[in-house]
């Protein structure tokens, strides 16, 4: 319509009468082509060729077209879907993307906080290196730092009292709080403790040694979590804070040089302008404390010269609780102004809302204190365990064991991973362990009634002898569903969120039981060939769930 470079804005129908997908983009045009949206639209018709994949365009409302696709059409995409390994999903042009996740503190336990980012963090990993990306963790652990300065004190005592490592960290928030107590009561201890940092910053080797032997035990605890949860962090993802230590300096020295840090009470400090206050001061950001020593801020710095110099990371990705941003946001501008990075290479800190309690305050244990993640993950497989148990199964004791844990822990995740990361959750282990609604119960159990129907079938999803073909209304909305997927995914990988595959599986369980209610696939009077080709679609269904539920980490099973 000799319009060049019109946005051509093509989205979803909000109701199926309205077709699949509708065309908005007549209104915008009408004031350019002085023309009424509909008339507009009705040119568009003429000239677009779709015929292969649309049985029917028409013009609806002020100027919308509508657009629905072909039965037959759907059915090839689904077939070649069906006989893909990948499932009909293209690799993406491959990046390099560096993802900073689950890095706890090893001067304390994990803790709830850990929770989302190690779980959301994996499931963004998994589904990136789906893509075709080069992926690097980064376990930036807390392991370096003041702190630590009176925990090895206190654990340089408990050693010379025979005691060894293993027992004296089993519980770290027991140890921290000890240490903490003789740092503000007992004489003389806290002096130790600054002497223990100087000494542990200087390189002392004896120091390092019973360092090393604490952020050791400290990283077992983690690693418990780890292999509970599933995920796919090992020791080589860690790259702590304490990595960067012999950069901090010359981070601090280049950041000078280019006269971006300057001093301030004694303090080498950067303003940033672009983040002022109200009155117009702008913020200020420290990367040396006025007694010489460095911060996480200088840490992150460094990580960011690393990363992008020589990791060479297209993007960076970071997920902590939404109350850094302001750190990151700060640390970005910094690194920028100094050159860590290029303009091209992005640092996406993408932040998440707190996990609260049903009183809607932070997650907390009855007696206030901090949950551990070892006993609540322990707690969901005892707890679903005993859902199972009272459900109808003929599960003998053992598979049952073995389902509880894939039922518990697959809840656990799901429901952290299915709300939008960026508000507050509320933890229930009632709604997270339903068999209904968008939990991982569902999902699972929609798996299972595809693996029964082959099983029913005696046939294997790799033997139907009949391809897909779409007849009955509710095979041509599943497979609408099925062939979203590849859209749902990259809006994951782009935005960092796994609640939108979430919402992407559960709206397919949810299609697949609807066809199966109303498509019967094993009755005696279903010819062989609707039978098979249904099957297919099935078989579809589940492969699709099972790599999507793959891709969030969580296990599928045969039976339940
Ligand atoms: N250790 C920090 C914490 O527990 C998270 C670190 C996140 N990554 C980073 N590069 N600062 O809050």
């Amino acid at each position: 319509m000799g319009i060049s470079d019109a946005p051509v804005p093509v989205a979803r129908s909000g109701r199926p009468e309205f077709g699949e997908y509708q065309f908005n983009g007549a209104m915008a045009l009408a004031k350019t082509l002085k023309q009424k949206p509909r008339d507009i639209a009705q040119q568009i018709l003429e000239q677009v060729k779709l015929d292969d994949v649309a049985s029917k365009l028409e013009i609806a409302g002020p100027g919308f077209i509508n657009i629905h696709l072909r039965d037959d059409w759907l059915a090839e995409q689904c077939n070649a879907a069906l006989d893909d390994a990948r499932v009909g999903i293209p690799a993406q042009q491959p990046q390099t993307v560096v993802v900073d996740y689950s890095s706890p503190n090893l001067a304390k336990e994990m803790h709830v906080g850990h929770l989302r980012t190690t779980i959301i963090g994996d499931a963004v990993v998994k589904l990136l290196e789906f893509l075709g990306h080069k992926v690097i963790r980064q376990n930036h652990m807390g392991d370096w730092g003041t702190q630590f300065g009176m925990l090895l004190a206190h654990l340089s005592d408990k050693l010379s009292h025979n005691e060894v490592a293993e027992t004296a960290l089993s519980d770290l928030e027991d140890f921290y709080r000890e240490a903490k107590v003789r740092f503000d009561e007992e004489d003389g201890f806290a002096d130790r403790a600054r002497e223990y940092v100087v000494k542990l910053q200087g390189g002392d080797a004896q120091c390092l040694a019973l360092w090393k032997q604490f952020i050791d035990v400290s990283i077992s605890h983690s690693e418990e979590v780890y292999d509970k949860l599933n995920v796919s962090l090992t020791r080589k993802d860690i790259m702590g804070e304490s990595a960067y230590n012999d950069d901090l300096a010359n981070v601090v020295a280049e950041l000078k040089e280019k006269g971006i840090a300057v001093e301030d009470q004694g303090a080498q400090v950067v303003f940033i302008p672009e983040l002022a206050d109200k009155e117009g001061n702008p913020a200020v950001y420290i990367v040396q404390k006025s007694g010489g020593g460095y911060l996480y801020a200088t840490t992150d710095l460094a990580a960011i010269r690393y990363r992008s110099g020589t990791l060479n990371a297209d993007r960076t990705l970071i997920l902590t609780d939404a109350r850094q941003a302001l750190h990151f946001k700060q640390t970005e501008i910094v690194g920028r102004k100094a050159g860590f990075m290029k303009p091209e290479q992005s640092y996406e800190h993408c932040p998440f809302g707190m996990m609260l309690g049903s009183d809607g305050k932070p997650f907390k244990t009855r007696s206030g204190g901090t949950v551990k993640l070892v006993e609540l993950l322990d707690e969901a497989v005892e707890r679903a365990a005993k859902l199972l148990a009272q459900r109808d199964t003929e599960l003998s004791e053992d598979e049952l064991n073995a389902v509880a844990r894939k039922v518990g822990i697959g809840a656990v995740k799901y429901a952290d991973l299915s709300k939008n990361r960026t508000t507050d959750y509320m933890f229930n282990w009632d709604t997270m362990l339903s068999f209904e609604g968008n939990t991982a119960p569902y999902l699972q159990y929609a798996f299972t009634r595809v693996q029964s129907l082959f099983r029913k079938a005696d046939v294997a999803p790799t033997q139907l002898s009949q391809a897909i073909h779409i007849e009955h209304p509710q095979e041509h909305a599943l497979a609408v569903q099925l062939l979203q997927f590849e859209e749902q995914l990259a809006v994951v990988a782009r935005d960092a969120t796994p609640h939108v595959l979430c919402s992407y599986l559960y709206d397919l369980a949810s299609h697949f039981m609807s066809f199966y209610e109303a498509c019967p696939i094993l009755k005696d009077d279903v010819d062989s060939n609707t039978r098979q080709s249904r099957l297919a679609l099935s078989a579809l269904v589940a492969k699709q769930l099972k790599l999507g539920l793959d891709l969030l980490g969580i296990e599928t099973l045969d039976k339940m």
